[in-house]
């Protein structure tokens, strides 16, 4: 009896958590999409930089932060970094960040 109320309380623990986990890959898979389609070409798929930087390493021209990321992606840079605000809504923006920052924790 004992061994099935803690199967049932751990099951109810592990199944709210395997949601969370499904909710943010999601979110991470929309964003490694975009960036495959529109990124990448200049970016490189893993985002190490071709004609544009790497954007997995810590430096930063324009800085670092979200906030930052956001304003170079959505209005773009004088060095040739396209302006994307007519293309893709905010959303789209923060979660192609998010996938930036994926990858950049893989290294
Ligand atoms: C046509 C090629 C091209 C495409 C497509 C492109 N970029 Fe860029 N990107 C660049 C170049 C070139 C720079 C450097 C701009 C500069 O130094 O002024 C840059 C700079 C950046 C920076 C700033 C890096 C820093 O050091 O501050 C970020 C962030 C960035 N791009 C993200 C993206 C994202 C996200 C996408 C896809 C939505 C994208 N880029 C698509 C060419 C591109």
């Amino acid at each position: 009896m004992k061994t099935i109320v803690m199967v049932v309380i751990l099951a109810l623990m592990v199944i709210p958590s395997c949601q969370k986990d499904k909710t943010e890959e999601v979110i991470a898979d929309e964003g490694a999409r975009i960036f495959k389609q529109r990124c990448s070409p200049c970016h490189g798929p893993q985002g190490k930089g071709d004609i544009g930087p790497d954007l997995t390493d810590s430096e930063w021209r324009y800085g670092g932060t979200d906030q930052d990321l956001f304003e170079t992606i959505s209005n773009g840079r004088p060095g040739g970094m396209p302006a994307w605000k007519n293309e893709l809504s905010e959303e789209k923006i923060r979660k192609v960040i998010r996938h930036i920052r994926g990858l950049a924790e893989k290294g």
